[in-house]
């Protein structure tokens, strides 16, 4: 199916080698904006170029194309540990809002339907944004957590965060969207941490508020 971005017809094909370019181009966009959110250094252009040759020749990738042949989107669909996982997902800032993002997930997903009823995406829970969009596509966030140790001992960069008990941490992003509320959860939790809280405590204090919530409803 083709459609309209203000005038101009976009069409969502599979991308080849010789889309090389076109692709290199997106992908680097892709880890361009991403990294500059989280505070990262920015790489050029040809660091990915081994990457994305790969890609082309292991993985899916879909493009959304105008009628000039330029590609503003793209979508990578692995196969790894027996799952199919969307890698990435992109559009160029300018044609965002107009249903691009959309057709390149029903792209894949119909793609991955022929041979698997599940589709898998890895999220990092500071990518407000991202979470937003694949929540708004009918995702469900599970429980993958991922463990990692700072060698030099130095948690500065991180944000606490609860979970049953435990208390994971997050990296902090140089640009953050959270809400005002979410703000302010992360904020009383790393209160709660430094004046000596721990996990437990919170989970304990979660539920008495719930149960309190639940006996006056
Ligand atoms: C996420 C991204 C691909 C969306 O592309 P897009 O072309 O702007 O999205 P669409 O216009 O197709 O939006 C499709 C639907 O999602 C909704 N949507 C878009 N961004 C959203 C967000 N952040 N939160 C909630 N809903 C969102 C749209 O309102 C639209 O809803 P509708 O179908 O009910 O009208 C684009 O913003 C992008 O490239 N962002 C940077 C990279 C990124 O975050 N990728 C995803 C993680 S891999």
């Amino acid at each position: 199916m083709d459609s309209n971005v203000e005038g101009k017809r976009i069409v969502i094909k599979k991308a080849d080698k010789e889309d090389l370019e076109g692709f290199l181009d997106l992908y680097a966009g892709f880890y361009r904006d991403l990294r500059l959110r989280q505070g990262l250094r920015q790489h050029g252009r040809e660091k990915y170029r081994g990457d994305v040759e790969r890609y082309l020749s292991m993985d899916k990738v879909f493009l959304a194309e105008t009628d000039k042949g330029e590609a503003i989107g793209f979508i990578r669909v692995s196969e790894r540990e027996d799952c199919y996982w969307i890698e990435e997902l992109y559009v160029k800032p300018m044609h965002r809002g107009k249903g691009v993002g959309r057709r390149l997930v029903e792209k894949a997903e119909n793609y991955i339907k022929e041979h698997d009823p599940d589709v898998y995406i890895m999220v990092l829970p500071q990518d407000r944004r991202a979470m937003g969009f694949w929540l708004h596509q009918g995702y469900s966030l599970l429980n993958t957590v991922e463990l990692a140790k700072n060698l030099d001992g130095n948690k500065a960069g991180t944000r606490p965060i609860p979970l049953l008990g435990s208390i994971l941490e997050m990296y902090r992003w140089a640009k953050e969207d959270y809400t005002p509320l979410e703000k302010k959860y992360l904020e009383l939790v790393e209160e709660f941490q430094k004046r000596g809280g721990g996990g437990k405590e919170l989970l304990e204090i979660f539920v008495n508020a719930l149960e309190q919530h639940f006996s006056k409803v």
